[in-house]
Formats: C-alpha cells, structure tokens, sequence
C-alpha cells in the first residue's frame, strides 16, 4: 500500500511535469516547521539551479496547478521558493480508513528469509545483563522483520561448548570423586538422574570459575576436561548431557518470563560436524595458513580505517575456537536456509570477531556475495553511577532478580492509589514491569549505553513503557464506556474535522506504516518507542482538549470513537512488535 507521503509526492511530481519542470523535484517530506504546515516541497530550490530561474517563480508555476487539488486544504509558495503543504481532512480521514482495513495497516517488506541470532546465553552460566540486552533487542527485531512480511529464523546460539564445561566437570571430580563418571574402569551405560540440581550447579560454576584463577593445576584439568568434552569422551559427554539437561529448561523459563522465543535451541556444539570440512576447504582454498603454530585467515580489505588481525581458525593445541564454531554455524544455516541475510547480536565489544568471521565467510564462498551480514553491537546498561550495572556487593546481577526489583517498584506504585485488589495489583506489575524494562532498554539506539533507573523507567509520566500502557488502558476504557451507552465500535469510523488536536492524531496515524518499514529496515526498534510515544502525547492532547463522550451530535462522537480506536489498534500492534503487551487495567 502506498504511503501517505508518496501519494502526496505523486502528485506534486505530477504537477511539476506538468510545468515542464523535471518529476524528482516533486519530493515531498514532513514538515520541520509544524507550525506553518503539514509537509512541505523543496524542489524549487533545487530546480533553480537547473532552470535558470528563481525558486519563487517555480515555486508558484507549481502551486497553481495544485490549487484545485482535493487532497489538498492548502498549497502556498513562500520565499525563497519552499512549498508549504496542508492536507485535506477528509482525505486524510478516507487514507486512514483505508489503512484500517489493510492487511499490517499497509506495511510491506522484501519477503526475505533472514536468520537472527540472538539471546546467546551460556549453558550453566545464570543469564545475566548482557543477554537480557540481546534477548530484548533481538526479539524486537525479529517480530519486526516477521511483521513486515519476511521469513524469520530465530536462533538461540548456545553458548554450550566452551571452558565453563571443562570447570564444571573438574569442580564435580573434586566433589564427588566416587562417581561413576570418573571411574575409568566403567563404561556405561551412565545414570538418567543427574548428578546434581540446578540449584547446586548455579553454585559449581562460580565456584571453579573462582578455583581455576588461584589454582593453576586445576585450571590446566578444566582444560583437558573441555578438550576430552570437544572430542566426545564418553563420560564426560554424559555429564555434559546432563549440564544441558538441567539448564536449558531454566533458560527456556528466563526466557518466557522476558516473553521472548526462538525457533532453533542450536549451540555452539551443533558447528562441530561441519569443522573438519571448513577447516580443510580453508586449507584447499589457499585461504588459511600456518603463523606461530595456529591456523588463520587474513581478513584485512584496503581501505580499513583500523588494522584487523587475522582471524585464528585452529590454535597450536589443536583447539577450534570461537570463531570456528561461528563458522560452522554459518554453513549449517546454509544448507538448511539458505537465508538472504543474516544478524547477529551481542555486546558491541564482540564487533571484531564478527568482522572477521563476515570477512571469513564471504572470502570463502560460505555465502553468497550479496548475502547481507548485519552485526548490532549493543552498548551496556550501566548502574546510576555510569558503572555497568551490578548488585549491591558488586557481583553480576542475576536476569530474574533484576525482574523482581522492577516489578515491586510498579507494585507499590500501583498500590500507593490502591484501587484494585492485592492480587490484581501482582498480576498488572507483572505485564507493567515488562513493559517499563523493555521500554527503557528499546527506546536509546543500540549502539549506546544506558543508565538503569527503575524511578525513570517505572514512571506512568515521560518517555517510559507505563505511560504508553497508561494511554492505551486510558482508550481501552472510554472504549468499555461507548459500549455501555450502547454503542458499536465496530461500525465507526474517522471522519474529517477542523479540530487541530485531532488532525494531529490523524497525521501521527497515518506515519505509521512508514515508520515500521524504516525501523525494520534499519534495525531500529528505537524508532518504534519514539513512535509511540509521539502518538501517545498526540492522542493524550486531543483527550484533555475533548469530550468524547459526552459529545452530543452522534456523527462527531462516532468519528471520535472511530479515531482512538485505530489509535489502540496502533499502539497495540507497536508494542507487540516491541515486545510487550497492555493490562486491561492499572
Ligand atoms: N554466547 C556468546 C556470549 O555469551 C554469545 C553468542 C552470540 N552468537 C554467536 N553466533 N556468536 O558472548
């Protein structure tokens, strides 16, 4: 479906044809002066470069052949030879009824098949801020891409494969030497039950986390343990078993908690069978090379702002690393989709290793040459103090405590009015304290860091995910209210006005299809939050400057309703595709 904005432009390209003047002057864009106009046209002062005379005559000849033009209210030249613009309401409201009934309200993508890696958690390892940032991104993403019509792969990506394995195997020798695991005389078959809770793993991994820095014996073990894993020795694989099998439940419940899925639960282990063949098609290539006893690729291009080292397929011990595996995984999801485009997201430190492995990939064939490899580097939420964020005695905070901590900060807010029950109270903190944490991560651009503030983000006032709840719950009940007088929201709809604060809301609607497909395509969910909220401030505006319901000529009310219940339908979709969802009530 065409957007406003290029209908608009249709018919102003159409009208400088007309004048014998050139189609691509006929851009139109929003207005930087809202004050003046709606939209304006600047391609007189570009046309006079071309034909010799002054914008303002342009300009004019332009205008004249507009002046007749129902979709438009006004077309006036200004000097030096801008075009201000105002669209007819009725127009506007005929658009936006349109839109209404459009499959995504008129938003169109590539139909491309893209594979999204994200989340990344380490198996046995608590999920902790870094992924909470991925995860929230990298669903937004996601939906986003899917909501605009393409085919979206998402994948966890494990971290299942390295050293923290080798620890937990070497800390659990230690603890309970007399399993049969460690036995070398036995050989099999090995219990069901595993050897330890969650509980007790949460606390075996920092534990020789902590162990393997003082004692340099015990960290040498983890590494031998974590090759003998690597190479599939038979005890130590059914221990790794049990690692995954007690800890991907836990994530998978983290993970529904933050309302965040993925397709594929693959790891860094599934690249292990396609290795030996990378790492020989490398070698046959001519690619990769033998330098201080490692194998690597060059990935240095002419015309990099900074020097990039080689990237390390094998190092001297024989040990594949993690580049490798993110090889592997790339000719994995090759075979098996063949996507168009690929995106990748963790903390903005890991840009260099997925450079290289880009390079790496597309030097070898691995993908296509027009295959797009996005990597979102995410900055870090830091505490008030502009330190990363951690608990009170300086340790990482746990994914599931820092959820809490949100979530009892809406509920007292929630309680300080005390209009609803304890329990109801409980339930909506939940659902607004999703809301308030996603909504202060999305709205900042990726890129950069952030300041954790639950007061901030918590607020039902200012740029925070409360208030765009507070907005639609706000709808939600005028919307009960018409019904209960007896009227049928279904069969309203936008009608045009004079009033200024309600032809604001219409214009703030009609960005939306645009908006979306921007966002999607830059990778931008930031977009999405500062579109929400604009509307939010241009639907709260239009509600205090208005009676709705009290609205005597039925028509007007009607046109009313008509309005702020495509404004919920919006705010709904927006938030979904953010990530999360509204309360009936709060
Ligand atoms: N597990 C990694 C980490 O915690 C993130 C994995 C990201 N994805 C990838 N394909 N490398 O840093």
């Amino acid at each position: 479906m065409k957007k406003l904005l290029e209908i608009i432009t249709e018919e102003f390209e159409k009208a400088f044809v007309q004048k014998g003047y050139d189609a691509k002057l006929g851009k139109v864009v929003l207005s930087n002066r809202p004050d003046l106009c709606q939209f304006q046209c600047n391609g007189a002062m570009a046309g006079a470069k071309i034909y010799h005379k002054a914008p303002i005559m342009i300009a004019n000849d332009v205008v004249e052949t507009l002046l007749e033009n129902d979709k438009f209210a006004s077309v006036t030249a200004v000097m030096p030879g801008f075009i201000n613009i105002n669209i007819s309401s009725s127009f506007l409201a005929d658009y936006l009824n349109q839109v209404e009934k459009t499959d995504k309200y008129g938003c169109e993508g590539k139909n491309e098949t893209i594979v999204i890696d994200y989340g990344g958690a380490n198996v046995a390892k608590p999920l902790h801020i870094g992924h909470l940032r991925s995860a929230v991104i990298g669903e937004s993403i996601k939906r986003l891409k899917r909501y605009i019509g393409d085919q979206v792969i998402s994948d966890v990506h494990l971290g299942d494969w390295g050293l923290q394995m080798g620890l937990i195997v070497t800390e659990l020798e230690c603890r309970k030497p007399e399993l049969v695991y460690f036995d070398e005389n036995y050989d099999g078959p090995y219990p069901k039950e595993a050897p330890f809770t969650l509980t007790e793993l949460e606390e075996i991994y920092p534990c020789a986390s902590a162990k393997a820095k003082k004692d340099e014996e015990f960290k040498k073990k983890a590494h031998e343990a974590t090759v003998k894993i690597q190479n599939g020795y038979a005890p130590y694989t059914a221990i790794w078993k049990h690692i995954m099998n007690v800890s991907i439940p836990d994530l998978k419940r983290n993970y529904d908690n933050l309302n965040v899925s993925f397709d594929l639960w693959k790891g860094e282990s599934d690249a292990k069978p396609y290795i030996p063949g990378l790492i020989q098609d490398l070698i046959d290539k001519g690619l990769a090379y033998e330098s201080q006893g490692a194998l690597v690729v060059d990935v240095a291009e002419e015309g990099d702002k900074k020097e990039l080292p080689p990237c390390i397929i094998r190092k001297s011990d024989g040990a594949a690393l993690y580049a490798t595996s993110d090889l592997g995984t790339i000719i994995q999801r090759q075979q098996d989709f063949h996507p168009d485009g690929y995106i990748y997201l963790t903390d903005k430190r890991q840009e260099l290793h997925f450079t290289q492995v880009f390079r790496v990939a597309k030097k070898a064939n691995i993908v296509d040459e027009d295959t797009k490899m996005d990597f979102i580097g995410f900055g870090t939420m830091n505490g008030k103090d502009g330190k990363p964020f951690k608990t009170r005695d300086g340790g990482v905070m746990r994914l599931e405590n820092l959820i809490d901590q949100i979530n009892q900060a809406v509920y007292d807010k929630i309680m300080e009015n005390r209009t609803v029950s304890e329990d109801e109270a409980r339930e909506t903190s939940k659902i607004v304290g999703l809301a308030a944490l996603k909504y202060g991560d999305l709205s900042n651009q990726p890129s950069k860091d952030y300041i954790f503030d639950i007061d901030r983000f918590t607020s039902f006032e200012g740029n925070t995910g409360p208030y765009i709840l507070y907005t639609i719950v706000r709808i939600k009940s005028i919307l009960e209210k018409y019904k209960a007088q007896g009227g049928n929201v279904s069969e309203v709809k936008i009608i045009s006005t004079d009033n200024e604060s309600q032809l604001q809301l219409m214009l703030e609607l009609a960005q939306f299809n645009g908006v979306v497909e921007d966002a999607a395509e830059e990778l931008a969910p930031n977009r999405i939050c500062s579109y929400i909220y604009d509307l939010s401030n241009a639907f709260n505006r239009f509600y205090h400057e208005t009676k709705i319901l009290s609205e005597e000529d039925e028509e007007k009310k009607a046109g009313y309703i008509g309005l702020i219940n495509f404004t919920k339908k919006i705010l709904e979709t927006g938030i979904d595709l953010l990530g999360f969802e509204a309360p009936e009530r709060m």
